[in-house]
């Protein structure tokens, strides 16, 4: 990036990009460029790594942090910090910043949506018909009204909450299951307690899951929990692949406990080619994708937190270490 003319040297404040898998100079470099007084570097191009005091990032390697000992803020570029949070190399003293961004809980809600849609109206079997050029009007005679349907959403952050709305609109029942007590929002039932998540899940017949991932909440899609869910409900997965128990998934769509899954992340990423996922009839496969950031929410994520911690302050958008979100 270019420097900005009139600001002196010692002003600027620095910061590298660290990512393993993507190229985050390419993605927003342009939207940062603009920004005066905040210099970002590829790691190759970084003049002197004790002047890094903030890194923006996405997976980044393990080993990413070590080469810069004054690292103050580390900017995720996305919702979940999870990645981050487990990096080996990421100092105490660092404190992480996610992305609060109205427009990719709007995206991630439209995907999710989509997808109560295609279990509450079978969508598969439309599909089927198709194939064999089938007029096959039968499918109706068997649909529940949406305020018969409980949509249950796991996760109650911006995406939960935007989630949760948008369904309820539709004229679902909605429970969302969060930590913290609060008060419920129009058309949603909230369920708080350690066993919320069991609680919603019971009564689910289409659950969607967008909680953070955190020591408690790895592998909570599971055996146990699938067997509480009415029978042939279907699961929307659009949190992270180590939420889910993916044999446990496999076997439970096999009884036909699980009616069908709409699948977004895998514990493997990319999903290998010769997972059952791929060609199971009764699951919908998307690669991370149900949702993105735009690169100036990320870029004005970034300054702000940039210069709230350039001020001393502790930054809006940071992240308890201890919960994970
Ligand atoms: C995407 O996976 C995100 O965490 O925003």
């Amino acid at each position: 990036m270019s420097r900005p003319a009139l600001i002196p040297e010692d002003d600027v404040i620095e910061g590298v990009y660290l990512c393993s898998q993507l190229d985050l100079p390419d993605l927003f470099g342009a939207a940062i460029e603009d920004q005066p007084g905040l210099r970002l570097y590829r790691p190759e191009d970084v003049p002197d790594p004790s002047r890094i005091r903030f890194a923006l990032v996405w997976r980044p390697a393990p080993d990413a942090f070590e080469a810069y000992p004054n690292i103050e803020l580390v900017q995720v570029i996305a919702a979940g910090v999870d990645g981050v949070l487990r990096n080996p190399s990421l100092p105490d003293r660092a404190v992480v910043t996610r992305v609060h961004d109205d427009e990719q809980a709007a995206i991630m809600a439209g995907f999710a949506a989509w997808h109560v849609v295609w279990h509450h109206r079978q969508m598969g079997n439309y599909l089927a018909a198709q194939k064999d050029a089938t007029w096959d009007r039968t499918t109706i005679k068997t649909l529940r009204p949406p305020s018969q349907v409980t949509v249950g959403v796991l996760g109650y952050g911006l995406m939960g909450r935007t989630i949760a709305t948008t369904v309820a609109t539709m004229g679902f029942r909605v429970l969302a299951a969060t930590r913290t007590d609060g008060p419920s929002d129009d058309g949603i039932t909230r369920v708080s307690g350690d066993d919320a998540v069991q609680q919603v899940a019971a009564q689910s017949d289409i659950l969607i899951n967008v909680l953070p991932l955190t020591p408690s909440t790895h592998d909570i899609l599971n055996a146990d929990l699938f067997a509480q869910m009415p029978k042939g409900a279907a699961l929307v997965q659009l949190g992270r692949g180590q939420h889910l128990v993916e044999d446990d998934l496999l076997a439970a769509l096999d009884s036909g406990q699980i009616g069908g899954a709409s699948l977004d992340v895998f514990r493997s990423e990319p999903l290998p080619a010769d997972h059952p996922f791929w060609t199971h009839p009764l699951v919908v496969v998307t690669p991370h994708e149900a949702s993105v950031t735009s690169p100036k929410a990320v870029t004005d994520a970034l300054v702000r937190s940039v210069l709230e911690m350039d001020a001393g302050q502790r930054p809006t958008a940071a992240v308890d270490k201890t919960t994970g979100y």
